[in-house]
């Protein structure tokens, strides 16, 4: 029976001695249960996936196979930095697969977000497993499974899976090096690790990523929109100062165009809508205060740099009665 209990003698991992040494374990326990086998991992990007691609890297080092699924929907910069980091810094043996196409055309004309959310996650799995299924000798799949996902699933608030039900389909046996770790300890293992600190404090993004803050049926134009002022929205938070400061904040792009003007000219384009809001476990969240002079300067920067939006509203709703993201 497999283990899901965090021992009880285990310190918080808090220093980088004790990520040092919390590595150095599990490098020996991976290589010990691996041998001279391949470990397949789907590489998001995201803080938890990041981490363990790293310790393994410095565990088996070619053994692991790294496959990054770009569905389309990252933020602008995500899979160049993956690939730059793991494939050029880390010399990982990494698989980059641009799905974008695939995902945009399963999900043209749908605009029910449940809808979106279940056709983003199960192509996902099929990407993984067509790829999976290309390669020979994988007997064990990484997964950035932590100490809350074990703990969640077992209270039944989400089911966690990564690749749901991947494992059991192929024949693999787990390899979840993280599944003890807190969020926080994730963070000083991959600061230990060395990867790069805008990989390791990233701020959440959820699964379907940009899909469900492009509202409704998602369009290439309106999802370029989403892109590039959630770019300026991160570049502006980040010279402000606010980037440590805001747990989550992002941009919305609706399915509706309002009348503007410009140059002497009518417009009729999208509004993006700025969230900005603090929480301590995503249950509940308050927005951010941010300065006027910056909402000002940001609107300024989305309506002339983003091309198809002549609006900039702020989002002033509390979780509840919204939820953070809007779909
Ligand atoms: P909501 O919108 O429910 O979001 O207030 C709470 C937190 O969860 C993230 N979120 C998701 N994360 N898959 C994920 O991995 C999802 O489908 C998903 N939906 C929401 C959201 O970004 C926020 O941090």
């Amino acid at each position: 029976m497999e283990n899901k209990k965090r021992p009880e003698d285990m310190a918080r991992i808090a220093t980088a001695e004790a990520a040092q040494a919390f590595i150095n374990q599990q490098i020996a326990e991976v290589r010990e249960t691996v041998g001279s086998k391949k470990v397949l991992l789907a590489l998001s990007g995201g803080v938890d996936s990041s981490v363990v691609a790293a310790l393994l890297i410095k565990a088996i080092g070619k053994q692991l196979v790294c496959v990054h699924v770009n569905h389309g929907l990252l933020r602008k910069g995500e899979p160049e930095q993956v690939v730059s980091v793991f494939r050029d810094q880390m010399d990982a043996n990494l698989i980059y697969v641009d799905a974008s196409d695939r995902f945009l055309k399963q999900l043209a004309g749908v605009s029910d977000p449940e809808q979106k959310r279940k056709i983003i996650g199960a192509e996902f799995i099929e990407v993984f497993r067509e790829e999976a299924q290309k390669l020979d000798g994988i007997e064990f799949l990484a997964q950035g499974t932590i100490y809350p996902d074990i703990l969640e699933s077992e209270k039944g608030v989400k089911a966690h899976h990564n690749v749901g039900g991947l494992p059991e389909q192929l024949g693999f046996r787990l390899v979840e090096p993280l599944k003890f770790l807190y969020k926080d300890e994730v963070r000083v293992v991959g600061d230990a690790l060395g990867l790069p600190k805008t990989m390791v404090y990233r701020q959440p993004f959820p699964g379907p990523g940009l899909g469900v803050r492009c509202l409704g049926a998602i369009t290439k134009e309106r999802l370029a929109c989403v892109r590039e002022s959630d770019a300026i929205l991160r570049e502006e938070f980040e010279k402000n100062g606010l980037a440590g400061k805001v747990w989550q904040y992002f941009t919305v792009v609706p399915d509706f165009k309002s009348v503007g003007v410009r140059d002497g000219k009518r417009t009729f384009a999208y509004p993006v809508i700025i969230r900005a809001v603090n929480t301590k476990d995503a249950m509940t969240a308050t927005v951010e205060d941010i300065p006027f002079s910056l909402l000002q300067h940001l609107t300024e920067r989305i309506t002339s740099e983003v091309p198809g939006v002549n609006r900039v509203l702020y989002d002033l709703t509390p979780k509840p009665c919204g939820t953070i993201e809007w779909e």
